[in-house]
């Protein structure tokens, strides 16, 4: 399932962001590649060292932690610190997966990853080409969000980002290890919530039904999520 989440950052917070990036210094983006990966990919990273990465990621991870649409959604139990990429005329990060297993910075932890993020930090009208584009079995998916929002899909999807043919475009990127690994059981759980959600605001916390779908969320999770 592929989620839209919106207004992950202000418009002001992305003002402030593309602010920073823009006197940041970009290095080749092959060197968090897998290798078959590294072939296809052509775009600018900031560098996993560079102090700016661990300011802007930190403020991504306080966004996405307190949006509730994200955890309904992604049900995280890990996230990788999030990185940041910029595509300018004639990049593009050709069709690849994503590694299953990455290593949280600066730990010896290793995480599944279940979710791919990406937090479009340029806006739609700045450039042309650059589309997401995420195959699943219903076909594939041209992504491309105004600044500030957020898209969520499956790990195990192709994926690509087209070449840019006009301007630039900023992102942000990371991993989620979900406390469900299934992403059929997830979306399951998804619209179970977003259901007892509308129960809720029609009737009220204290609907009967609502306090039974409540129980079967809850116990669905713990038949279910990874700890
Ligand atoms: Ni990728």
């Amino acid at each position: 399932m592929i989620h839209h989440i919106p207004n992950i950052l202000t418009k002001q917070q992305v003002a402030e962001f593309r602010a920073l990036m823009d006197t940041a210094q970009w290095v080749n983006g092959k060197v968090t590649a897998g290798t078959l990966s590294a072939s296809v990919k052509h775009n600018q990273q900031l560098s996993e060292q560079d102090p700016l990465t661990h300011h802007l990621s930190d403020l991504v991870i306080q966004a996405i932690w307190n949006n509730p649409a994200f955890q309904t959604a992604a049900l995280p139990h890990h996230i990788i610190p999030p990185l940041f990429n910029r595509y300018d005329e004639h990049e593009s990060f050709g069709f690849h997966v994503d590694n299953s297993i990455r290593l949280i910075r600066g730990t010896s932890q290793q995480m599944r990853t279940d979710l791919s993020c990406t937090l479009f930090l340029s806006e739609p009208e700045e450039y042309d080409g650059g589309d997401l584009v995420i195959e699943d079995t219903y076909g594939y998916h041209e992504v491309k969000l105004p600044a500030g929002d957020l898209v969520l899909y499956p790990s195990t999807s192709l994926h690509e980002v087209s070449s840019i043919t006009r301007g630039s475009r900023f992102a942000s990127f990371f991993w989620v290890q979900s406390l469900v690994r299934d992403d059929t059981k997830r979306h399951l759980l998804f619209n179970l919530d977003e259901t007892v959600r509308s129960l809720r605001i029609q009737h009220g916390d204290g609907y009967p039904e609502v306090v039974k779908l409540t129980n079967i969320y809850h116990n669905l999770m713990r038949m279910w999520s990874e700890v």
